[in-house]
């Protein structure tokens, strides 16, 4: 799985599969970039407001692979919605993953994380935004661009009103909550798809539904959760710090059946994240589904 690409819309390839650094800390980070690169991982995903981004640099820097060989995306803060910032906001990041250019660069959130969901699209931000990360991609300072978290209707404002296409829209999709219409909107558009929290972060390995499908194909909950979305053609970003989880979750070659994806895609939305269920993306999921 770690050899398979997809074509961005602007040719540019992008690993199916990527690493997750969410919650990683800066110094821990570097040691499971090498020990990701070492597994075979090419594509790593990080963000200005992980701030582990210096330390994502080094890992790569550390490590016995070329740069070119890798894809890294970071992501523009959520919380900047205007050109000048976002233009010092890039530069930022190159700086502090020292580098001379970013594979991806996404818009973190249509909404600063304070009003996420909130009902207000910030559509002129959003276009500011998207015009810095434009320019810095004809600049050759960014291989590709795009957004995280966006609804259609956010899609849509860049996509009549910008220069450039967004080239990926990275989600919240793993099996019980799949946002199927702007996965379907975005795929229509030829925007790649990417799922972050894949494994729920951590909520759906003990699913029983979960273990009983993973058990008849001997694979385990992760491994399942993680195929499940790479068959909804998305690509899947898997976070873990464990080399031996890096290595069984890329090991996902098998294929789920038409009936289990089906079972899958109708469990009901898993009751908690656990001990991060505050944090927007995922507490923004019961107050939509009106539970
Ligand atoms: N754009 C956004 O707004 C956004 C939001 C959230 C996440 N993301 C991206 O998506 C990535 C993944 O999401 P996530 O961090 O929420 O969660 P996740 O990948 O769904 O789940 C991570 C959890 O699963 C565990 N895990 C991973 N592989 C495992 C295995 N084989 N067996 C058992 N446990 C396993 C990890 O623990 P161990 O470390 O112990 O393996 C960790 O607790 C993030 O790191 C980030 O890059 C983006």
């Amino acid at each position: 799985m770690l050899n398979e690409t997809v074509a961005l819309l602007n040719g540019v390839h992008i690993p199916k599969l990527g690493l997750g650094t969410w919650m990683i800390k800066d110094e821990k980070v570097v040691q499971v970039v090498k020990d990701a690169l070492k597994v075979g991982y090419r594509h790593i995903d990080t963000a200005a407001a992980y701030r582990n981004e210096r330390g994502v640099g080094r890992g790569i820097k550390e490590s016995d692979v070329d740069r070119k060989d890798i894809f890294v995306t970071t992501k523009l803060e959520g919380d900047i919605k205007n050109y000048e910032e976002a233009v010092k906001a890039i530069d930022e990041s190159l700086e502090r993953l020292d580098m001379k250019y970013i594979d991806l660069m996404i818009i973190h959130s249509p909404q600063p994380w304070a009003n996420f969901r909130d009902g207000n699209h910030y559509f002129e931000g959003n276009l500011e935004a998207w015009r810095a990360l434009e320019e810095a991609y004809e600049a050759g300072k960014l291989r590709a661009i795009g957004v995280s978290n966006f609804e259609q209707i956010d899609l849509e404002n860049l996509i009549n009103n910008g220069k450039i296409k967004p080239m990926v829209n990275q989600i919240l999709a793993h099996i019980t909550n799949v946002p199927t219409d702007v996965i379907e909107y975005s795929q229509r558009q030829g925007i790649v798809v990417e799922a972050y929290s894949p494994i729920a972060h951590g909520a759906i390995l003990d699913h029983p539904v979960v273990k009983e499908i993973a058990e008849t194909y001997a694979v385990s909950p992760a491994q399942l959760s993680i195929r499940y979305v790479l068959q909804l053609d998305t690509m899947a970003l898997p976070k873990t710090s464990n080399k031996e989880h890096m290595k069984s979750n890329a090991d996902v070659d098998f294929v789920i059946s038409e009936e289990d994806m089906a079972v899958l895609t109708h469990l009901p939305l898993i009751e908690t994240y656990g001990d991060d269920q505050v944090m927007p993306v995922f507490s923004s999921q019961y107050k939509e589904k009106g539970q």
